[in-house]
């Protein structure tokens, strides 16, 4: 018999409708290091643990084996699909008319649902990268952001929800000002945001205009992604396991620094969604969400330790023409073209 998380000990989150969802969910992104048979056997451990979020995408390579994972559990009785909370996403070069649709029936397929419960554009841009690409690697057809574009995608996703399809329709990678602008044009609004979020690049300006919209903020590379791939990774990247607070707080708890991180994430509100295929790691992952708070004190210390250090800085999307990564996410208040 494996052992089971009692979810009643849980918070819950909440979407604008009132349904609620889980407090944490299991990334699935490899990191081009662990392979997608390793990682959909870590998905069943996960959810016969108690895990009920799982965060996909069809850039991931795997949701055809995850799929198999969601068909084993549902099979063998350890959840029904109504207990599950399914996330995925469509990538890049599928933002095109009539795309959107041929995408999410892809993952749909390969996911073995009749539905997706949220569904993200995960980046703003149609801007492509082949998955394991180099830091360095352009692509001369990338555009910059356009609202247009943008809307033309969103439209497309809005029809997903209309068709039954997806129950929730999300963005991921936006910024304040990109928000801004599409919000107001938005038939169905995003129920949630995925954005980097994690103790060394914390995005408080992002992270409270999404809870004024009452848009959920689903936070990736919870624990600073340690295990990211080359081309993420810069020499004054900021590791938050090594970061001397959160040490500290750990030691404090008798836990390993990524938990701290897990913990600062679901009391502040965000829903972390950490990537691990190891059992104890994935099971403690969840489980710090349910006992041991951090204390008012350990949560300011963690808020004032904040880096502003962006990991994920996305410079393989950029277009001819501009500067660097730092375009991507308009640091100076107004979209960048
Ligand atoms: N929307 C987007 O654009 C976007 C971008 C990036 C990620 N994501 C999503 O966010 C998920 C999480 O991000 P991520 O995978 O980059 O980073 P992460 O969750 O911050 O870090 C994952 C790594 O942390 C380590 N770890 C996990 N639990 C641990 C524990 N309890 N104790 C010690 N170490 C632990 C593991 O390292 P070892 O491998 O060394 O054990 C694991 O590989 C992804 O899988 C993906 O679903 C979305």
């Amino acid at each position: 018999m494996c052992e089971k998380l009692d979810l009643s000990t849980l918070p819950k989150r909440k979407l604008y409708t009132g349904e609620e969802i889980p407090p944490v969910g299991l990334g699935t992104f490899g990191s081009d290091k662990y392979g997608s048979e390793e990682i959909s056997h870590a998905v069943c451990g996960a959810i016969r643990y108690g895990y009920r979020l799982i965060d996909c995408a069809a850039v991931y390579q795997n949701e055809e084996q995850i799929g198999n994972s969601l068909e084993t559990v549902i099979q063998e009785g350890t959840v029904t699909r109504k207990e599950l909370f399914i996330t995925s996403k469509v990538w890049n070069d599928m933002h095109g008319p009539g795309k959107v649709l041929e995408s999410c029936q892809k993952s749909l397929q390969d996911l073995r649902l009749t539905y997706i419960d949220l569904y993200f554009v995960h980046w703003p841009f149609p801007n492509y990268h082949a998955p394991g690409c180099s830091g360095d690697s352009r692509n001369p057809d990338s555009k910059p952001f356009s609202v247009d574009e943008f809307m033309a995608t969103w439209r497309q996703c809005e029809e997903l929800v209309d068709k039954g399809l997806v129950r929730y329709i999300g963005m991921s990678n936006m910024t304040i000002p990109k928000l801004e602008a599409v919000l107001p044009l938005c038939r169905i609004q995003p129920a949630a945001l995925e954005m980097e979020c994690h103790p060394g690049f914390q995005q408080p300006e992002l992270f409270d205009y999404a809870v004024r919209h009452h848009i959920l903020p689903v936070g990736y590379c919870p624990i600073g992604s340690p295990s990211r791939p080359e081309r993420d990774r810069t020499e004054s990247d900021v590791a938050d396991t090594q970061m001397e607070e959160i040490v500290d707080i750990a030691k404090a708890h008798g836990v390993h620094p990524a938990v701290v991180c897990l913990k600062w994430a679901v009391q502040r509100g965000v829903v972390p969604i950490p990537f691990s295929v190891k059992l104890p790691q994935y099971q403690s992952n969840l489980s710090c969400a349910a006992s041991d708070p951090l204390t008012p004190q350990e949560m300011e210390c963690i808020r004032k330790a904040d880096k502003d250090c962006r990991l994920i800085k996305g410079q393989v999307f950029l277009w001819p023409g501009a500067s660097d990564w730092e375009d991507l996410w308009d640091i100076n208040g107004t979209i960048t073209r």
